[in-house]
């Protein structure tokens, strides 16, 4: 259930009397108050809550950082060596895993992590459609057959309660995405998966240091996946990793991601370069600081944003100990907006000073997914019931809805400080009061 402390009714009743920021204390601070009188909205030529930026990505010390990358240039050793191993083992030891593996990107470390489970053709891998590309992308690309689950609205996640009515006798593997950093239900989503004898691949690439029931994200399942890109918490440019506890799993991914070698297995190529395990072993120095920083952050936002009409802030399972926000989600109903669309309060909001973006599309409905399906190859790997049933999965309700609800800050958003926070909220306030300016 939402939580709602107070009704429409009196929503409408606060709003028309221009007090709701008043009616949402103790959430709401006096410096919001005093902008109660600025009402008009600075989308229709007002005074914007804010004018100063929010704090820039990514971040880096020009000695220390600079001085590590520059040994690498001067050692004239550029692929894969001892940096690389140094880095594997700080991560693996910052996450509590037994074994690390670096490889190129994200998106490599999930094809590599699939390939060493033995994922791929005539296996049917249950996935939410709230996500990036790459988490359904590289099912299709090891073969196998991508099962779309509905996503909890309330949550941004997987929803739990709906994975067990898409298993299969060709289902082989749960792969939970972390999506935003917030971690899934692992705890439904690993009893599940031993229920029905399942693999389980993390899909942690906006989860570092994401924590729930005492254990890092990308350590609750067989393999956890992580992304380096560019605007990623812990980033080089591009990079990536998987973290494991099965030695024999691990070596299996470390000779596919170098050709196959020490092993009769037919291999890819993924290796990091000692360039970017120089850069993570830099950025890895601000990770814990940072991390707790948009925790807390996050955390004092959403306690501004409680009860307000129509803003329904994500919802965390029980046991998460921290969440990494890659983003903060939080859902805006038209309907409580008289039906004005989400992108027009996206507008206001960025007019007030405040970057935020809608999310993620609807990627169980991308053209990819029909394209793949009666691909060449996918036709001659599958029978047409198999593909039938694919394609059945693709109506996701509730994942439709939320596309066009959520609106989203970015991680450097919240590495600002509290006072950044307030002003979030009194724009979100500003709007909600003044939403008859919307139209
Ligand atoms: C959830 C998710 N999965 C996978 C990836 C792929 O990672 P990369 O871009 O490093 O290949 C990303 C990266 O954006 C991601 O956000």
């Amino acid at each position: 259930m939402e939580s709602k402390p107070y009704n429409r009714r009196q929503f409408v009743a606060a709003t028309s009397a221009g007090t709701l920021a008043a009616a949402t204390a103790p959430a709401m601070t006096a410096p919001a108050a005093a902008h109660r009188t600025a009402s008009k909205l600075a989308v229709r030529g007002g005074t914007p809550i804010r004018t100063q930026g929010f704090p820039g990505w990514p971040v880096w010390d020009p000695q220390r950082d600079e001085q590590l990358v520059l040994s690498v240039l001067r050692s004239g050793v550029w692929s894969r060596a001892k940096v690389v191993s140094q880095f594997e083992q700080q991560y693996a030891q910052l996450l509590g895993a037994k074994r690390c593996l670096a490889t190129t990107h994200g998106t490599t470390a999930l094809i590599t992590a699939l390939n060493a489970l033995d994922i791929g053709v005539g296996d049917e891998v249950l996935v939410g459609p709230y996500t990036f590309v790459a988490s359904i992308s590289v099912i299709f690309l090891s073969g196998a057959l991508p099962i779309m689950v509905d996503t909890d609205p309330e949550t941004f996640l997987v929803n739990p309660d709906k994975l067990e009515e898409k298993i299969t006798p060709n289902t082989r593997a749960i792969l939970p995405v972390h999506i935003y950093g917030l971690p899934c239900d692992m705890t439904r989503i690993n009893a599940i998966a031993k229920k029905h004898d399942l693999l389980v691949v993390e899909d942690a690439c906006q989860a570092w240091l994401a924590e729930i029931g005492g254990k890092k994200c990308g350590t609750l399942g067989d393999l956890g996946c992580f992304s380096f890109q560019n605007s990623k918490h812990l980033t080089c440019g591009e990079g990536g990793a998987i973290t494991g506890d099965d030695d024999q799993v691990m070596d299996r991914a470390v000779s596919y991601h170098d050709f196959g070698r020490g092993g009769p297995r037919l291999g890819s190529k993924c290796r990091m370069t000692e360039f970017q395990a120089a850069i993570l072993l830099a950025q890895m120095q601000r990770l814990e600081q940072q991390t707790q920083r948009r925790w807390e952050n996050a955390t004092y936002l959403t306690s501004k944003l409680q009860g307000i009409p129509g803003i329904y802030p994500h919802r965390l399972y029980q046991g998460v100990d921290r969440a990494a926000y890659h983003l903060y989600p939080l859902r805006y109903v038209a309907a409580e907006f008289n039906g004005v669309p989400r992108d027009r309060f996206l507008t206001a909001l960025r007019a007030e000073g405040i970057p935020c973006t809608g999310g993620y599309g609807r990627l169980n409905k991308a053209p990819f997914m029909e394209h793949t399906l009666s691909s060449r190859n996918f036709t001659r790997m599958y029978s047409p019931e198999q593909l039938d049933h694919c394609r059945a999965q693709i109506e996701c309700p509730d994942n439709d809805r939320l596309c066009s609800e959520a609106v989203c800050f970015s991680q450097r958003v919240l590495l600002g400080t509290k006072e950044d926070m307030d002003d979030i909220a009194k724009a979100i306030i500003k709007i909600v009061e003044n939403r008859e300016q919307l139209v």
